[in-house]
């Protein structure tokens, strides 16, 4: 049932320059989504069933009271306090996801409680006069079965967790009295193991039902936005059903960027199936995100609409190449017009760069201008503009929880814009252009790409043992979870 779900993540905007213009976006198109295994819903199963243990453990039952008659005595009076679980233990539990919802039964629940016990009576024979007697008992029960039927829903976005039904059912139970004239109310205390029974009964599904709205909450209070940076986050707005299937439980999220802010506009973007399953090649791995290339494009997309895709470059590790005597062999024309005067290189990708996964393998396909500004005294004058695509091939990897990449320079082609210079002899700047590529461009993006897209895995738990599988249009990431216990808002006792 539960923390699992958390995971949720992601990003939208936009993307796809020119094509997609006119195409409406459809509502329930999801582009990141997320599935949980069996072997995940069993980790899940076995937080939550410590949860559920450590809030019956000191769990005070209402006193039972009872009065009776008894032949001969009169009428007696009998209350039982201070009924307390010290101990509960699960013998075996199971969680089974399925089409209706998922169902958790634990069977071999044992516990023993301490009670305090009192009673009087008025005797007939020896008139108004009270008699009473009082002791503590140690109660233990045995073989109690306690079944949970969960519904899970998407409702408007929001995860709607709902306890359809839950029941328990005692076994056996066997009371032992300690102080008082015990031998002599042993009798009328067994007569109490129904009422305790259902005491019990009673108190574990009261408080089952307490945990699983407050998970509900705690899933409701999930954030439909995950913040990335300071300008974007990722929409991790529930979208389509829940999947429930015999093995695993599915979630889809709208999964793109979104500017921080939303106030633009989502671009259109390209109708795509996405479509579970996610395919992991170990199938025994707890979960599988899946990232639809749409995703990065959606960033790459509002980056590039914030205008963060400009550079205005002073410093390289090749200072001589900022002033024109470095280019007095390449373009004679410009040491001759500008003789050693400082530059800069403006660099500006004129589209958003374009990420392409297929099988084994990830790129990303970029345009930029670099235009060559000559600095004069106080003036910045552009003397030439040169068109360059550079394909590069990207690495993804996990670190923490964060997806992150690096790319390496695959291809590149040049060409010349426009120039107040006069011709530029191309295969000569070529390779000045591919080293500014590799020392100045790469390491920039590199810089970035290693921050990482952080994956929408709730707070406490950490990716672990994470496969990236790269197939046509999307990244899966197979992985396993751990938990660590300082997830305050998870699931409080109390
Ligand atoms: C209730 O029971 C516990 C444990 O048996 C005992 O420590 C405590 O004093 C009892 N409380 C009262 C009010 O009798
Ligand atoms: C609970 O009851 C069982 C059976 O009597 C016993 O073996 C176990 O030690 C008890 N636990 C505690 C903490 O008393
Ligand atoms: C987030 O995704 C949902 C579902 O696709 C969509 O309705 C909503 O408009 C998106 N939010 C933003 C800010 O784009
Ligand atoms: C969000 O937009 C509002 C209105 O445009 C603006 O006042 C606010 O400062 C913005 N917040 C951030 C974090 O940019
Ligand atoms: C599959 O994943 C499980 C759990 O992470 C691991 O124990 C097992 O070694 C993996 N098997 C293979 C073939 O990688
Ligand atoms: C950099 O070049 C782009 C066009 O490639 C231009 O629009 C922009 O104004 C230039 N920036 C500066 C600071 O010169």
């Amino acid at each position: 049932m539960q923390p699992f779900f958390f995971l949720l993540l992601l990003f939208t905007s936009s993307f796809i320059p020119t094509q997609s213009q006119s195409q409406p976006q459809p509502q329930n198109q999801a582009f990141i989504s997320l599935l949980i295994t069996q072997n995940g819903l069993n980790f899940v199963k076995n937080i939550l069933t410590q949860k559920a243990i450590s809030s019956i453990v000191s769990l005070q039952l209402p006193n039972i009271e009872k009065g009776t008659r008894i032949p001969m005595l009169g009428s007696v009076y009998f209350v039982l306090s201070n009924i307390t679980i010290y101990e509960i233990d699960v013998d075996s539990s199971n969680v089974k996801p399925g089409e209706n919802g998922i169902e958790i039964l634990a069977s071999g629940v044992s516990c023993n409680m301490s009670l305090d016990w009192s009673y009087e009576y008025s005797s007939i024979w020896f008139g108004p006069v009270k008699v009473s007697d009082q002791g503590s008992a140690q109660v233990q029960v045995e073989g109690m079965k306690v079944e949970l039927k969960l519904g899970l829903e998407n409702q408007e976005g929001y995860l709607d967790l709902k306890l359809k039904d839950c029941d328990s059912s005692v076994k056996d139970i066997s009371i032992k009295l300690d102080g008082g004239a015990s031998w002599l109310y042993q009798g009328i205390l067994d007569a109490f193991e129904g009422n305790i029974g259902s005491a019990v009964e009673n108190a574990i599904t009261k408080k089952l039902g307490e945990g699983i709205t407050r998970l509900d909450s705690y899933l409701k209070s999930l954030p439909k936005e995950v913040p990335v940076d300071d300008h974007s986050s990722l929409n991790v707005t529930f979208v389509n059903n829940v999947l429930l299937s015999d093995s695993s439980i599915g979630f889809e999220t709208n999964g793109l960027f979104i500017k921080r802010n939303d106030s633009l506009p989502i671009p259109n973007l390209w109708h795509k199936n996405s479509k579970l399953p996610i395919l992991c090649t170990n199938s025994s791995k707890m979960l599988a995100i899946s990232l639809d290339e749409a995703v990065f494009n959606s960033a790459s997309s509002l980056y590039y609409d914030a205008k963060f895709m400009h550079w205005i470059v002073d410093k390289i590790p090749d200072q001589s190449l900022l002033n024109t005597a470095g280019w007095r062999f390449i373009i004679p024309q410009l040491y001759r017009k500008y003789p050693n005067h400082e530059m800069n290189l403006n660099i500006s990708l004129s589209s958003p760069p374009v990420v392409e996964i297929s099988d084994q393998k990830a790129g990303v396909e970029i345009f930029a201008d670099l235009t060559i500004d000559v600095l004069e005294e106080d003036k910045v004058i552009p003397v030439a503009c040169i068109s360059l695509m550079i394909q590069a091939s990207g690495l993804v990897k996990i670190n923490g929880n964060n997806l992150v990449g690096t790319i390496r320079l695959g291809d590149f082609g040049m060409s010349l814009k426009w120039s107040n210079i006069g011709n530029l002899r191309m295969f000569l700047i070529q390779p000045v252009m591919w080293t500014i590529i590799e020392t100045v461009f790469l390491p920039y993006a590199n810089a970035h790409l290693s921050k990482g897209l952080p994956l929408p895995i709730i707070h406490g738990f950490t990716l672990q043992d994470a496969e990236i599988i790269l197939s046509s249009s999307r990244v899966a990431v197979c992985s396993d979870v751990s938990f660590a216990e300082s997830n305050k808002h998870f699931l409080q006792s109390h």
